[in-house]
């Protein structure tokens, strides 16, 4: 039987003025994960939500937070956000100088690990904290917009991570974030990718459920 991927579709492109009726939408439109943009104006030039703001997108959805953190200073947001118990956290590994502490840290709090790579960064920096993360998330577009241009070369990345995640830790999950729509979804699906982080191609479609099935 072929696996299904999962769907954590990215809120940075649902309409902010309604954001608990949009949250309440993809949930009911069958999202595995909701996907969390934090950004700081200092990693990313951009601005978005902070823990009082994440905190209500929380008690609005049915489905588990996955949370994308594109800040300086990490350790600090790092604890910003484990008291809101999200499913994943996520932080760039080239932010982080003491990233096992940071990963150990996260997942005593009973919260998955993840550590995003930027699209030129090398996958060979994971080798050693591979073992110790519980997902790999792949940027394919330079972080902190939504709706930009898939990169190409992260599929070749992608096929690599993939060999170095069943080698090193088959249990990780590997989860790609930036320009996924239906034009790449079978090609990311043939180089192995469990989960797909989708914005602009989700809330920019008229039926949620529908974009969420057609990525699956
Ligand atoms: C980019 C964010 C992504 C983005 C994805 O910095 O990490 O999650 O919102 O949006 P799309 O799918 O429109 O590229
Ligand atoms: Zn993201």
């Amino acid at each position: 039987m072929k696996k299904e991927v999962l769907v954590s579709p990215s809120m940075l492109a649902a309409d902010f003025l309604r954001l608990g009726e949009e949250v309440g939408r993809i949930c009911a439109a069958g999202c595995d994960y909701v996907h969390i943009d934090v950004m700081d104006g200092h990693f990313v030039p951009n601005l978005t939500m902070g823990p009082c703001v994440v905190e209500h997108i929380a008690k609005a959805s049915s489905k588990p937070l996955d949370i994308h953190l594109m800040v300086k200073n990490v350790p600090f947001f790092v604890d910003l956000f484990i008291p809101l118990k999200p499913a994943i956290l996520s932080v760039h590994i080239e932010e982080v100088v003491h990233l096992h502490r940071l990963i150990w840290h996260i997942k005593d709090a009973g919260i998955k690990a993840g550590v995003v790579l930027n699209p030129h960064t090398n996958e060979q920096l994971l080798e050693y904290i591979l073992p110790d993360i519980d997902v790999i998330l792949l940027m394919s577009v330079n972080p902190g917009f939504g709706g930009q241009s898939f990169i190409p070369s992260s599929l070749t990345k992608l096929a690599n991570l993939k060999k170095m995640r069943d080698r090193l830790n088959p249990a990780c999950m590997l989860e790609i974030d930036g320009g996924v729509s239906d034009k790449n979804i079978q090609a990311l699906k043939n180089a192995g990718i469990d989960m797909v982080v989708a914005g602009s191609f989700v809330f920019n479609s008229q039926d949620y459920a529908k974009s969420i099935a057609a990525l699956r």
